[in-house]
């Protein structure tokens, strides 16, 4: 079924995308439903390994771009009840780049993991099974050349997937969407089985959840030093996905939400 097709169309009625939607919606609903807690239990025992194992994005082969470990969050005199009603979807944004350091530094605050056993984020995540991963699209970036990056969480560095200026695809993919000029897109993915191999198809659920967490870390984390953020769910997934050579069918990665960032114009 081509949901981008039908459900997105002019052509399609209100009476047929609504018939369509709720068929898909039983579906995705019903299949994720539980019917007993015993596979979301906690204290089973014993533990298989694949429910604990850390499952890491590598890419060995590529290059890498070290980032700083300035915290400007840290440091910031703000209070969060200040920050939240400053919240709000920002689509125009000015020419003027943000600079790596700001966005290292909120990498760092919000998607760098941490802890002894490297296996905490500030926000949560089902069972600990961490289905996100976040990725760089920069295109005005002062110290980061245009490309296609992948943050690698464990030590906070920059995976180095492309280097072309990325809006020109993803442009492509956000065409229903009316946002101009941002100086990176954030692409949080799902790697679904990590989530699938504890909690079944729930996990899709979860996956869908943690991400929502996390782009809202990110979104507030951006309002403080007063970058400009709007959430992009509506996007065409292939063309995000061959922006970011993800393969869906070895790896089973999908982008999920896309946060498109710059100082406000
Ligand atoms: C899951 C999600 C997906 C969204 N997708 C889009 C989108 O594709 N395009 C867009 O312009 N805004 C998108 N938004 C932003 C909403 O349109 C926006 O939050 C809403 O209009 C309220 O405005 P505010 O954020 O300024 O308070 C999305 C928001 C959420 C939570």
């Amino acid at each position: 079924m081509n949901l981008e097709k039908k459900l997105y169309s002019e052509n399609v009625s209100q009476d047929d995308r609504l018939g369509e939607s709720i068929t898909v919606a039983r579906i995705f609903e019903e299949a994720t439903q539980i019917e007993s807690v015993s596979g979301l239990a906690e204290d089973s025992t014993p533990v298989p390994e694949a429910w604990t194992a850390i499952n890491r994005k590598i890419y060995h082969r590529l290059p890498k771009v070290a980032l700083n470990n300035s915290k400007t969050i840290k440091s910031s005199q703000k209070s969060l009840g200040e920050i939240l009603p400053e919240r709000y979807s920002c689509r125009r944004f000015s020419l003027k780049p943000i600079c790596l350091e700001d966005l290292a530094s909120i990498l760092d605050s919000v998607a760098r993991t941490g802890g002894d056993t490297l296996q905490q984020r500030v926000y949560p995540s089902a069972g600990m099974r961490w289905p996100i991963e976040w990725y760089i699209a920069a295109i005005n970036v002062s110290g980061l050349e245009s490309g296609v990056y992948h943050y690698n969480s464990f030590n906070h560095s920059l995976d180095v997937l492309a280097l072309e200026n990325p809006w020109n695809s993803l442009q492509d993919a956000f065409q229903m969407q009316d946002i101009t000029c941002p100086s990176a897109i954030i692409i949080l993915t799902s790697i679904f089985p990590r989530t699938w191999i504890k909690y079944g198809a729930r996990g899709s659920r979860f996956a869908h959840m943690e991400a929502g967490a996390a782009a809202m870390c990110f979104d507030l984390a951006a309002t403080e030093i007063e970058l400009g953020v709007v959430w992009i769910g509506g996007f065409i997934d292939r063309i995000v996905a061959d922006a970011l050579d993800l393969n869906w069918d070895m790896e089973l990665e999908m982008p999920t939400l896309c946060l498109a960032v710059g100082y406000p114009s």
